[in-house]
């Protein structure tokens, strides 16, 4: 399973893959961070279809279609905001991760592109974080050998490490 997940570092908008996985907040009408990053790339397409979806729950993912970015889909999560780690962030950073696969499988997407969710303006500690991406990552890719290619790109070296480091003791 391990063969499956890549590394990269820069700019997930940029990434040739049938769907980049977007940090939305709950309104799904855009934001900051890789948020505005995918909504500027998408173009207007991507809020018009997003304001169909009526929002999204804290630990879910809706899809829509990726309009001019390269990536075929964009599948919108709700990352948890983190308030010391005692308000149960850590199972809905785990849902995030899971409810992209099960929305990715259920939409033949066969390569994911990943952020590394709620550890920007969502103050959830990299570390932690990154451990639950990679954790749920490996169970799901278990569950769906489908999906043949999962990149967690990141937007520093510093994370980038983070990630090499984690996937090698896992
Ligand atoms: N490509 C890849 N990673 C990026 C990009 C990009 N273009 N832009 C930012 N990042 C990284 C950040 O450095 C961080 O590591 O994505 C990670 C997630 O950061 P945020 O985008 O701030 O997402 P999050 O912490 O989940 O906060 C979500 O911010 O943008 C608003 O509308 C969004 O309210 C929501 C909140």
């Amino acid at each position: 399973m391990k063969e499956q997940i890549h590394l990269a570092l820069g700019d997930l908008t940029k990434l040739d893959v049938d769907a980049v996985v977007n940090a939305a907040n709950k309104s799904l009408l855009g934001g900051g961070g890789v948020d505005g990053a995918i909504h500027r790339s998408a173009g207007p397409g991507l809020l018009e279809e997003c304001r169909t979806l009526g929002g999204c729950e804290t630990g879910d993912a809706k899809i829509t279609k990726g309009y001019q970015l390269p990536a075929r889909h964009v599948i919108h999560t709700v990352g948890p905001i983190y308030r010391g780690g005692n308000s149960g962030e850590a199972i809905k950073l785990a849902s995030c991760y899971r409810r992209c696969f099960e929305v990715a499988a259920g939409n033949r997407v066969g390569s994911i592109a990943f952020p590394s969710i709620s550890t920007g303006a969502y103050g959830y500690p990299l570390e932690e974080a990154c451990r639950i991406a990679l954790t749920v990552s490996l169970e799901q890719l278990v569950r769906f050998p489908q999906i043949h290619r999962v990149i967690f790109v990141t937007f520093s070296g510093k994370d980038l490490l983070t990630y090499a480091k984690q996937l090698i003791e896992l």
